[in-house]
């Protein structure tokens, strides 16, 4: 009986090979554990006017994704399934969807980076679709693996500490949680800019912490911060709850408390006469650029918690909802040669 390459692939627990309409992808097709996620053929999408198409090379995940996949977010961003997921991602430029307006920007083989809206297919998948406004040149100085570690967190921290509180040199900043994968760029990036740096973080996480330029830190898990911290102009919150509640106190009058996962009490604001701000990140191809020549000028790097393949996308999850990485989790689509990690989980 002859067998088919299909059924000696299946049979070796690699999938068959996709063709130019299909690719490989990690969907959900509901709300649930890590166990929805599904590594499975996907229709490839089709770029469209001021849109271009890129061959993802990596991604890497955020809280957001797994809030996504659990349904925490359903009431914020209408998503339908079946649902790709995954917000950053690094990658050649495959093709572009015709704009007269645009073109030109991009063309096929340009090495991109980019943070997506949300509210549309991500990059845990061989191709993705993303507009021409949402992307710029990845760094030179990274590889694809680490140039997907940076745009959701690293445009997270540039628009908290200058778009949004307006961070000068000189000024104090003290950042929560310091170690994870916004608060080692907002501790870099507030560097860059010549502020003054206290952060919160275990205290395993100390040392990297100080490489990247924080000049205080604060073991969160045996010292109260604001024992500590005093004459703060900004504090960027990513953690929220009494972490939040207990930080008013540390601001300077004319401070500004900006948090990411939690809309500050504006009672609180107007009693301790600072500004409290929630902020929701968004895609900028333009800071997106920026931040990839600050990187090129060896100021600003990413930090690898690890490394996994696509098809690991279920452990990157737990990892991720530990609460207790550092740094970034990348996902690698596809190997140094370009072809497609194939060990299907
Ligand atoms: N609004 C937006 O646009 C936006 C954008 C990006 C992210 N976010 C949100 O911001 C939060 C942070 O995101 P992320 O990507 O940085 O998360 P993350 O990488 O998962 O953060 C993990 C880090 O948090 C630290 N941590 C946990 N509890 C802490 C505490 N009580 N005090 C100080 N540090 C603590 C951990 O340090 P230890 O290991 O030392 O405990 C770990 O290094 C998430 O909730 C995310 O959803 C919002």
């Amino acid at each position: 009986m002859t067998r088919t390459v299909e059924a000696i692939t299946k049979h070796m627990g690699v999938p068959p090979h996709t063709n130019s309409q299909t690719m490989k992808a990690v969907r959900i097709h509901n709300y649930g554990g890590p166990e929805v996620l599904k590594y499975e053929d996907a229709p490839r999408p089709q770029p469209g006017k001021g849109e271009v198409l890129i061959r993802v090379h990596a991604t890497s995940v955020n809280p957001i994704d797994w809030r996504v996949r659990a349904g925490y977010m359903k009431d914020f961003l209408p998503h339908s399934f079946p649902l790709i997921l995954g917000w950053d991602v690094s990658g050649l430029v495959e093709e572009v969807g015709s704009n007269p307006a645009t073109a030109g920007r991009f063309k096929k083989g340009d090495e991109v980076y980019s943070l997506p809206d949300h509210t549309r297919n991500g990059a845990y998948a061989e191709y993705m679709v993303v507009r021409e406004s949402e992307v710029a040149l990845k760094p030179n100085a990274l590889h694809h693996i680490r140039a997907a570690a940076v745009p959701l967190a690293a445009l997270t921290a540039w628009q908290a500490l200058f778009d949004t509180a307006q961070l000068q040199p000189e000024q104090r900043v003290l950042i929560h949680g310091a170690a994870g994968g916004v608060g080692h760029f907002a501790v870099q990036l507030a560097k860059w800019k010549g502020a003054y740096i206290i952060g919160t973080a275990s205290v395993k996480n100390h040392e990297m912490l100080y490489e990247l330029g924080a000049d205080e830190l604060i073991d969160y898990t045996t010292q109260r911060f604001e024992h500590v911290a005093r004459n703060i102009d900004v504090v960027l919150d990513t953690i929220g709850g009494e972490t939040q509640e207990r930080s008013w106190q540390v601001l300077n009058k004319g401070g500004t408390l900006v948090s990411l996962v939690q809309a500050p009490s504006e009672n609180k604001a107007k009693e301790h006469s600072v500004r409290g701000i929630r902020l929701s990140a968004g895609p900028n191809g333009q800071e997106l650029a920026e931040i990839a020549k600050i990187i090129d000028a060896g100021k600003l790097a990413p930090v690898i918690d690890r490394i996994l393949p696509l098809s690991e996308a279920r452990r990157a999850h737990q990892l991720s909802e530990s609460g207790h990485t550092h740094g970034k989790i990348v996902l690698r689509v596809r190997n140094g040669n370009g072809t497609t990690e194939s060990t299907a989980r």
